[in-house]
């Protein structure tokens, strides 16, 4: 007996398949919008606290209602005793960061009693609980490794400030805020992103927040979605010199070997994210004596452009910027986890709103009628 075949078609990665409707973040050509406002003008005007506010709510935040957010994060940003003591069993060794923040985030629900209440409230107060803990997650990591104490979060600063604060261990300078609060602003959202939607699937099964962002974690960690971007510094490391950039991306392509940093599902004219990185990228090199680094970018930017007609994505200057900033290459993928989970909490409340659970159907190619002996 024939197995019965689906027939619908099929369309490999879901390229071109409209999953859901959103309202969280649109790509138009090669214009990225969140709610509505240009990733340009946001880049230049918004906190990454406005930001949040502004996926959550739909709406641009007052001054007061910003400023309260940064409080309600800066308050939920410290971790507990009990939560510290778990977290000091975890390895750190030979550990990959965003395997360690992985299981990290998805042991916060246990000392969460409320984890399954997906009630609007409760799924607002579980969103600020995991978005605050996220930069305080990967700097105790960052910390644990090197052998150095845990830094708590101090209440009432930015999550960008209070970031490099936990990370270094003093007060950060003005410019470096600045620089990562825009790093920040510019991971954010990126519409139906590979880990956008792993964290929608989950949600749709109505499984809790803590499992949703999980889910997103682990669909960012590979390196065709964010783990693009500490690949980037290690290709950029490789290499080491900017004459043989062309030749390297020469020998990369005929051997099609996918170069990090490059192409894009969606865009085919350019990430605009990518523009605004790549002057940060140039002037934060220059500045801080790492101006190889970014001339290498550039040439290899020309030659992948000129060989294969692809562009640079949001991951192939953001690697240069963090790696200026004196940030260890495998946290570059962490770093866009804490900035994405504002997107993944509001893809979460959005699907929850308006659920219908997702079930996909797979076109079967394999035996048939086989006989167990
Ligand atoms: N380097 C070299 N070739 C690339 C490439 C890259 N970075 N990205 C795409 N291509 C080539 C593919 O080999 C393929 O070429 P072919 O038609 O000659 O076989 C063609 O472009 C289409 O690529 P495909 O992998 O089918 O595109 P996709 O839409 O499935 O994948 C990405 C999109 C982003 C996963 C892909 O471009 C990629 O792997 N980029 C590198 C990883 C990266 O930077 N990820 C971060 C994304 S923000």
């Amino acid at each position: 007996m024939a197995v019965e075949v689906y027939e619908g078609a099929l369309d490999k990665g879901l390229e071109g398949v409209v999953a859901c409707t959103t309202a969280v973040s649109s790509i138009v050509d090669a214009t990225l919008c969140y709610r509505g406002h240009t990733i340009e003008s946001l880049a230049a005007n918004a906190s990454f606290e406005e930001i949040i506010w502004l996926l959550w709510n739909n709406e641009q935040p007052t001054a007061e209602q910003s400023t309260s957010l940064m409080n309600e994060l800066s308050e939920n940003a410290q971790l507990s005793e009990q939560t510290l003591s778990f977290l000091h069993t975890l390895p750190v060794k030979d550990v990959h960061p965003m395997a360690w923040l992985r299981s990290a985030v998805s042991a916060l629900s246990l000392w969460d009693a409320q984890s399954q209440d997906l009630s609007e409230e409760n799924q607002r107060r579980v969103g600020v609980r995991l978005m605050a803990k996220m930069p305080t997650l990967v700097s105790f990591f960052h910390r644990k490794r090197e052998g150095k104490d845990f830094v708590q979060p101090q209440k009432g600063k930015t999550m960008a400030w209070n970031f490099l604060y936990m990370m270094g261990g003093e007060e950060p300078a003005a410019e470096a805020v600045k620089v990562m609060d825009m790093c920040l602003t510019l991971h954010a959202d990126h519409e139906l992103n590979c880990s956008a939607f792993s964290t929608r699937v989950t949600a749709s099964s109505l499984s809790d927040i803590y499992s949703a962002i999980t889910s997103g974690i682990g669909a960012l960690k590979g390196p065709l979605h964010g783990g693009a971007n500490e690949q980037v510094m290690r290709m950029l490391f490789e290499i080491n010199d900017a004459e043989k950039a062309p030749a390297w991306v020469e020998n990369a392509l005929a051997n099609k070997v996918k170069i990090m940093g490059f192409g894009h599902r969606v865009y085919k004219n350019g990430d605009p994210r990518a523009k605004i990185l790549k002057s940060m990228s140039k002037s934060l090199s220059e500045s801080t004596g790492n101006s190889k680094w970014y001339q290498i970018s550039d040439i290899i930017e020309n030659a992948v452009v000129s060989q294969k007609g692809l562009l640079p994505n949001v991951d192939f200057y953001s690697a240069t910027v963090y790696y200026s900033m004196g940030i260890p290459m495998d946290l570059f993928t962490p770093i866009f986890a804490v900035s994405r989970t504002s997107g993944w909490l509001a893809h979460a409340f959005e699907q929850y709103s308006n659920n219908r659970i997702y079930r996909p159907r797979g076109k079967w190619v394999g035996k048939e009628n086989q006989k167990w002996s």
